[in-house]
C-alpha cells in the first residue's frame, strides 16, 4: 500500500493539473548521504551560518522521513515558485490534502530556517487546515 503522503501528493498534483496549475516533486525522500551532501556543499559555497539557515544537519531534515516535498511550478524554478499562480493556489490548497507550508516567511526566528516557498510537510488534513487557518508554524501547533 502507498503511502498516505505519497497518496495525497499525487491527489494535489493531478488536481492541480485538471485546474491549470503545474505542482511536480522535485525532492522529496533523501537519505542520510545525500542530506550530508547538500549540507556540505552549502557550507562550502556560502559558509556554516548561511548553510544552517537553509540546510537542515544531515540527521536532521524532515526529507529523510520522506514526510517533506520540494515542489515547482511552470517556471521550473523553485527558486522562484513563489512569482507562480502555481505557488498561489498551493499556498490555498495544500493543507485540504494534508500538506502544509513548512518555512513560512517572516517565521524564521521559530523555524530556525529562512522562508521556502517551495518546501511543504504532510501533517494529515486536520491538522494541516489548523496551522493554515491560524496561521501558524508546526512548531507553534506543537506547542499548544
Ligand atoms: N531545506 C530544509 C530545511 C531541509 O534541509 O530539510
Ligand atoms: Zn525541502
Amino acid at each position: 500500500r502507498e503511502r498516505k503522503e505519497t497518496e495525497n501528493f499525487e491527489k494535489l498534483s493531478s488536481d492541480a493539473s485538471s485546474l491549470g496549475y503545474k505542482i511536480i516533486a522535485v525532492s522529496a525522500y533523501r537519505d542520510y548521504d545525500y542530506q550530508n551532501e547538500l549540507f556540505n556543499y552549502y557550507t562550502k559555497e556560502k559558509g556554516l551560518e548561511y548553510a544552517l539557515n537553509c540546510s537542515a544537519k544531515p540527521g536532521f531534515s524532515e526529507h529523510q522521513t520522506g514526510l517533506a516535498i520540494d515542489v515547482e511550478g511552470r517556471n521550473n524554478d523553485y527558486d522562484n515558485f513563489e512569482d507562480t499562480a502555481d505557488f498561489k493556489w498551493m499556498r490555498e490548497n495544500a493543507h485540504k490534502y494534508g500538506f502544509i507550508l513548512r518555512y513560512p516567511k517572516n517565521k524564521e526566528n521559530i523555524t530556525g530556517f529562512k522562508y521556502e516557498p517551495w518546501h511543504y510537510r504532510y501533517v494529515g488534513v486536520e491538522v494541516a487546515t489548523y496551522i493554515y487557518e491560524n496561521n501558524i508554524t508546526f512548531e507553534e501547533y506543537k506547542k499548544k
